[in-house]
């Protein structure tokens, strides 16, 4: 199955995946494509760097979602795209491309969801003195942070944590389990059953 990665940012759940895939660890999963709204992104490197065809495509102001998500689209479609895997992708995606890739997207967030929505999670969660927090992977729906959740996996906010130490945890966390994940997903592991997910063996 031909996967897209989406990326904003630095790309180190993009850089887990491609070494994942390296070890034939997302096997039948091909990242064929890498997905990124900002030029300056680390994760173009890194792309780059492990031979991965690129589709940078910036945000114009006064261009509608719509208009942005249908040119993602028209290049998902020519790569023979089949699944979608938000490697922290910073963008709102619009309905309309929600619909057109339902229950093939999936996206990881560093927190329990519902806990701690949004794109501070981390620092929202520590800021709030929780003992416990953790990483979700989830299939994506019009509801943003929502959708049927695949796995989830806690982390201990321990005794003298730092934002950095917390942080650096969630993201061992999400390296390890995101590949693991995708690769259920590109087997046809995973069963959607309303708001839930079962993992067939
Ligand atoms: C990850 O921690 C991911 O969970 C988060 O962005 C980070 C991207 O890191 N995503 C969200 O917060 C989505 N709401 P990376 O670019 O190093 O993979």
């Amino acid at each position: 199955m031909n996967i897209a990665v989406f990326v904003s940012g630095n790309g180190s759940n993009l850089q887990a995946l491609i070494e994942a895939e390296s070890r034939g660890d997302i096997s039948p999963g091909k990242i064929s494509l890498v997905v990124c709204d900002n030029p300056q992104a680390y994760a173009l490197e890194r792309a780059a760097k492990a031979g991965k065809k690129v589709f940078v495509l910036e945000a114009e102001k006064g261009k509608a979602r719509e208009e942005y998500d249908r040119q993602v689209a028209e290049r998902l479609e020519k790569e023979e795209i089949g699944g979608i895997v938000l490697a922290g992708f910073m963008r709102i995606l619009s309905g309309e491309f929600i619909d057109r890739y339902k229950n093939r997207i999936l996206n990881i967030h560093p927190s329990l969801l519902p806990k701690f929505k949004g794109a501070r999670s981390i620092k929202d969660a520590f800021e709030a003195g929780t003992k416990e927090t953790g990483v979700t992977v989830h299939f994506v729906t019009s509801e943003l942070d929502a959708g049927p959740i695949i796995l989830q996996e806690k982390v201990s906010v321990d005794e003298g944590e730092t934002l950095e130490t917390l942080k650096e945890k969630i993201h061992r966390i999400e390296h390890k389990v995101y590949p693991e994940v995708v690769k259920l997903f590109t087997r046809g592991k995973l069963k959607i059953q309303g708001d839930k997910v079962e993992i067939k063996e």
